[in-house]
């Protein structure tokens, strides 16, 4: 039986023990739920991989409760120091070259670790309490199997994992509902390597300097798969002006479509969600309106495409990785 506890302070006390034992927990952070292990045991952090069905060589990000627990691990800089006192805890992800005794098992042995102090309270009372059995980190990706829908309810969770899922923490909807922004500090001019929970044009006020776009050289992510964040029911992005033709079109095909708009009737398709007016409060529903979208007994999800803007950017990125999927 999977078993889902509310967060209380015994439950927490009790997954901070689990994670003292080797064994991993799922637990709500602000931005989706993480399936976290003992980042210095390196049994541990095999089992999350086997959990997710992850292939080993995709880093994990390590999460700490604050800079100071981060420098143990970590090549420390002046940029890392203004991020972090910026935005730590919160939804961004560092990475940085990785100190000698830092747990190369849970980086995919690249010479750079993934850092994040998480702002859930959730997150943070469970290191805290992990950090009274002596625990440091917790390496934690998101706890859905490799390449499907982040889970941003402990529901999302039991629905992927299933048995394979263990102790979940309940802690109710993330309220960001995308993953953190990930930006590359290890290799001189800071590289965004994922859009996410923090603006870009944040980050570059903060450090006084542009935040470069990854290129080719930039290291594997898997978030930045095109496949990732896939639900199983072909997606589509249709333009708002063509939702309408499109859907006409795929109907008298034959088909039953799904309909995610903002300025289209969504009764114009055979099951239809309203989307938000706003970015914040799309990221928040994202993952949960794709699961509704997926399970909703149509063959073909379109989903109105979003603005072009950089408020709008981390949920564009992940509506482009959805439909890249059924290519
Ligand atoms: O919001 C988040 O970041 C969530 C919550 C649970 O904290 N976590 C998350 O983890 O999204 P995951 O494993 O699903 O995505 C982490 C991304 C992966 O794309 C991974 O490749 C990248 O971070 N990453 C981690 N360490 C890295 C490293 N050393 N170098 C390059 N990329 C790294
Ligand atoms: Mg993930």
């Amino acid at each position: 039986m999977t078993l889902v506890r509310a967060a209380d302070a015994a439950a927490i006390e009790d997954a901070a023990a689990r994670l003292a034992r080797g064994e991993p927990v799922v637990f709500p952070t602000e931005t989706v739920y993480g399936i976290g292990a003992d980042a210095a045991n390196r049994d541990a952090v095999a089992a999350v991989y086997r959990i997710k069905q992850r292939p080993s060589g995709h880093p994990l990000i390590v999460h700490v409760l604050d800079g100071a627990s981060a420098q143990r691990w970590a090549e420390w800089s002046r940029r890392a120091q203004r991020l972090t006192e910026a935005f730590w805890p919160g939804p961004l992800t560092l990475i940085l070259k990785r100190a000698p005794d830092a747990p190369a098992w849970a980086c995919g042995q690249e010479s750079t670790i993934g850092l994040r102090a998480p702002a859930h309270p959730v997150a943070r009372a469970l290191l805290h309490a992990f950090a009274r059995h002596g625990g440091a980190g917790i390496a934690a990706p998101s706890a859905n199997r490799f390449g499907r829908i982040s889970p941003t309810r402990a529901e999302h969770v039991v629905e992927d994992l299933g048995e394979d899922a263990p102790l979940i923490l309940d802690g109710g909807p993330c309220e960001v509902g995308v993953e953190s922004t990930i930006v590359d500090l290890s290799r001189g001019r800071p590289v965004l390597l994922r859009p996410g929970g923090i603006p870009v044009s944040q980050l570059a006020a903060v450090l006084g300097e542009q935040v470069l776009e990854r290129d080719a050289h930039a290291p594997r992510v898997s978030g930045t798969l095109d496949s990732h964040y896939a639900p199983l029911t072909p997606v589509e992005m249709v333009d708002a002006d063509e939702v309408p033709g499109r859907v006409a079109q795929l109907r008298a095909e034959g088909r039953r479509v799904a309909l995610w708009a903002r300025s289209v009737p969504t009764s114009i398709a055979d099951v239809g969600f309203a989307m938000a007016r706003d970015a914040r409060t799309t990221a928040h529903e994202l993952y949960d309106t794709l699961r509704r979208l997926d399970r909703s007994g149509c063959d073909r999800i379109v989903i109105e495409r979003v603005p072009r803007t950089p408020e709008w950017r981390a949920v564009g990125d992940r509506l482009r990785r959805a439909a890249a999927a059924g290519r």
